[in-house]
């Protein structure tokens, strides 16, 4: 009899989630299993929320955005009921093995699932780029393109009105959004989570820049900098099942800072959710695809509690361990490149 694959998506949606499905299906078909779809992440797993995918459900998903099987931030070690649903419906779904498409949250449970004794592979997700084990996730370059596209929008206004323009960008815990599209966008000053801001360091290089004639500058900041003496800027204190509180705000603070500090006018820009929306850039479907055929791999050869990585130009299999130990902040080399062309 036919194996049968699940597969979910969870977390925050990611631009090559589809190309993924697309991927496990059809080289799961290709090598006899029957593939079940796990509706909103580890939330369908706790209802039985489930859709049976075939060639027919993932033809033309490709260069779709978002994810077809849906998503939440659904922890199901929250409650100890949730926990035993899921295991309880793991075995009613007559699942052999599970793929579970997730970042450090929906990986976490899968490392505790496979703990539990259940067949679980993973795939890293994330377009914050923050998940260790592997040089990038898909999503990332998509949302790092479309942040570098707004820079160079802000770039002409900014030159026209001679303003400042704060682009706030995603990146909860790493600047890696903010590095990439800054770098790329030819942003003055980058601001990351990694380190505190120093504003008085931030004006005098405005300053620094407009002295020597410049009328204009771009600050691109991370949702997750901090200002060295107040510390985070939060939309909301309450936590998600993951225990995250909602960022955003630290480019309307910093904004204003510059504004008080350096009389220049002074316009910020949050991009938000644009960056995780939309069609997948061609690295991105091919890293997703590249992950999906690696799962299937895994399963194959057993390697369960293992996720697919890209090490090098090499799609490899790591502990889910190795993923969600700790996380990848920026890469200081990096930041060093970006701070020559500061101010
Ligand atoms: O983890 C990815 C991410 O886009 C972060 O950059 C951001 O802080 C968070 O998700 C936003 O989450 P939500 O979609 O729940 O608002």
């Amino acid at each position: 009899m036919a194996k049968t694959i699940g597969i979910l998506t969870g977390g925050g949606d990611c631009p090559g989630l589809n190309p993924v499905i697309r991927a496990v299906v059809r080289q799961g078909i290709n090598l006899g299993y029957n593939i079940i779809g796990i509706k909103n992440g580890w939330k369908g797993l706790i209802e039985n929320d489930t859709v049976k995918l075939d060639l027919s459900s993932i033809s033309g998903i490709l260069p779709k955005g978002g994810t077809i099987l849906g998503t939440s931030r659904t922890n199901p070690y929250k409650k100890p009921d949730d926990f035993n649903k899921v295991k309880d419906n793991f075995k009613k779904l007559g699942l052999y093995c599970l793929v579970a498409i997730g970042g450090e949250d929906t990986l976490g449970v899968a490392a505790k699932l496979v703990k539990e004794g259940l067949n679980v592979v993973g795939v890293p997700k994330t377009i914050d780029n923050d998940l260790s084990a592997t040089d990038f996730t898909f999503g990332f370059d998509t949302a790092v393109n479309i942040a570098m596209e707004c820079i160079d929008r802000l770039h002409t206004t900014a030159e026209s009105h001679h303003r400042i323009m704060v682009a706030e960008v995603m990146g909860r815990h790493a600047g890696w959004i903010a590095a990439y599209s800054g770098i790329a966008g030819g942003a003055d000053i980058i601001l990351i989570p990694e380190i505190p801001i120093d504003i008085e360091e931030v004006t005098e290089l405005l300053k620094k820049r407009h002295s020597r004639g410049k009328t204009f500058s771009i600050v691109v900041v991370a949702e997750g900098a901090k200002f060295k003496q107040t510390g985070e800027v939060l939309q909301e204190e309450k936590l998600d099942a993951f225990g995250h509180v909602r960022l955003g705000g630290i480019g309307e603070r910093l904004a204003q800072e510059i504004e008080k500090r350096t009389g220049y006018e002074t316009r910020v820009t949050v991009l938000g959710h644009i960056q995780r929306g939309g069609s997948p850039t061609a690295f991105d479907r091919v890293l997703g695809t590249r992950f999906g055929i690696k799962a299937v791999e895994l399963i194959e050869k057993n390697q369960f509690g293992h996720m697919a990585s890209l090490q090098g130009n090499k799609i490899v299999s790591v502990p889910l361990e190795a993923a969600v130990e700790k996380l990848k902040t920026l890469d200081m080399e990096l930041y060093e490149t970006a701070k020559v062309f500061f101010g």
